[in-house]
């Protein structure tokens, strides 16, 4: 069972650097006001109560501080954080084996909520409501439900496709919290947080350079951060100009509205081949060659959040400010 309590998702280095990024308590954790005022309350109550934390789901677009939150919660509640996800549980027998070694209080964590198979989503339904287990002994004519007693815990899922979710299990949650793309003050913060963890300072310019670029999106800060601290060393900066920074996001061909080249690919198929859309997403994946689901999970809701595109029921159109963007006109139709 152990192998299918995984931890995260990046090579051993990366993320290794992602951990001691990582904030420990609420008070760290930068940005996300109303999420964050909520939980305090609930955990503190919980507190008071002696009682486990609500059942919490966690969505929003990934990078945005959700399995971070959810090990803030666990660190909040002064419990052992348990962590799994969706795909690395195929039978209801692997979830059961799992609950059934949580402790009192525990946070069990499970990633990519939306990709549990339906059977073993079914094992969460009484463990959720009533903290039992209903297991199946036995085969044929002799088979028998027996009903198993968990210790109360709490389940914390995130997705990043809330609406993926069965109805029956997004139900089941108690708490809903919706993590929404930062602003660039918060970025900033963000930013000066890293920096101070690598030991290098960072002129205000250069931070709010690279939180502008980030996509709203905490963990693209960090990396356009750790590329820019590798270009400051070799120039022997100790404090990381507004200069070098430039430099360094040119490199990485992110431009000024923090687009990469895969958004640029995205957008430029649309214009280019299809007159700016409508144009559906199956076919705009195969023109440019990046899977749908990461095109709609990781590229689309940013370009949506900033205007760069618009979905309509007969798909992708890209709008006037994706035209301004590449200097081109808008065509007439
Ligand atoms: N509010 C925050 N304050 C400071 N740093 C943050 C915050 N949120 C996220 N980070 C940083 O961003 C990194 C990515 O966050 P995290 O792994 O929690 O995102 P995620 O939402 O779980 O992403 P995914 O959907 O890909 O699993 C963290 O390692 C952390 O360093
Ligand atoms: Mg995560």
């Amino acid at each position: 069972m152990e192998d299918r309590m995984i931890s995260g998702e990046q090579q051993e280095t990366e993320r290794d650097i992602e951990l001691s990024l990582r904030p420990e308590w609420l008070r760290q954790y930068i940005g996300q006001d109303k999420t964050k005022e909520n939980l305090h309350i609930f955990i503190e109550a919980a507190k008071m109560r002696e009682e486990p934390l609500d059942h919490t789901l966690l969505y929003g677009p990934p990078g945005l501080g959700k399995t971070t939150l959810a090990s803030i919660i666990a660190n909040e509640m002064n419990v052992q954080f348990r962590t799994t996800a969706g795909p690395a549980i195929e039978r209801a027998g692997d979830l059961a084996a799992i609950l059934s070694s949580l402790e009192a209080g525990d946070v069990l964590f499970i990633d990519e909520i939306h990709r549990l198979p339906r059977s073993v989503e079914e094992i969460l339904y009484p463990a959720m409501e009533d903290f039992c287990l209903d297991i199946v002994v036995g085969t044929g004519p002799s088979a028998r439900s027996v009903r198993l007693d968990l210790p109360p815990f709490t389940l914390v899922g995130a997705t990043t496709r809330a609406g993926l979710l069965s109805a029956p299990l997004r139900d089941r949650f108690g708490v809903h919290s919706r993590l929404d793309y930062y602003d660039t003050k918060a970025l900033c913060a963000i930013v000066e947080r890293t920096a101070d963890i690598f030991h290098i300072g960072i002129d205000k310019e250069a931070a709010s350079e690279v939180a502008r670029r980030s996509r709203g999106t905490p963990r693209i800060a960090n990396r356009l951060l750790k590329r820019v601290r590798d270009i400051a060393q070799v120039r022997g900066e100790s404090v990381i100009s507004n200069d070098t920074t430039q430099t360094a996001l040119k490199m990485l061909q992110v431009d000024g509205e923090g687009l990469d080249h895969i958004d640029h690919k995205f957008l430029l198929a649309i214009i280019d081949s299809f007159r700016g859309g409508p144009v559906g997403l199956d076919t705009i994946s195969a023109t440019i060659g990046e899977e749908p689901q990461t095109i709609e999970d990781v590229y689309e809701p940013f370009l949506l959040q900033t205007g760069f595109i618009q979905r309509t029921p007969r798909g992708r159109v890209v709008t006037p400010k994706a035209y301004a963007h590449f200097n081109r006109e808008v065509p007439s139709s």
